[in-house]
């Protein structure tokens, strides 16, 4: 078991083995941009800040230079080790969305 940080959120969760990072952080409620979430889109691409991550998927959508200057895609990243993402978009669901709304009774 892996932690992830998720800046400039200043999140920190828990990624079970196994995990994509996007997945470790939906079910702490934090939102990533993502689209496909098979790592062909490139909607959640995002900076490693910290960290490493290996690939549930042989080629994912990355040039070399981008693997290489720090981009990862989070929908199919698995964590390597404790690992920290720079991803501006994220979003935290607030406990108001995640709940049906009262009906009064
Ligand atoms: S959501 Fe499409 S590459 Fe990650």
């Amino acid at each position: 078991m892996k932690t992830l940080r998720i800046e400039p959120l200043g999140r920190e969760v828990v990624v079970e083995d196994g995990a994509s990072l996007m997945e470790a952080a939906a079910r702490a409620g934090i939102r990533l941009p993502s689209s496909c979430r098979n790592g062909t889109c490139r909607a959640c691409m995002c900076r490693l800040a910290a960290g490493d991550v290996r690939y549930r998927i042989e080629w994912p959508g990355l040039a070399a230079e981008e693997k290489r200057d720090g981009w990862v895609l989070p929908c199919v990243a698995l964590a390597e080790s404790d690992v920290t993402i720079e991803q501006p978009a994220a979003t935290e669901q607030s406990t108001a969305t995640r709940r049906s709304p009262s009906r009064g009774f």
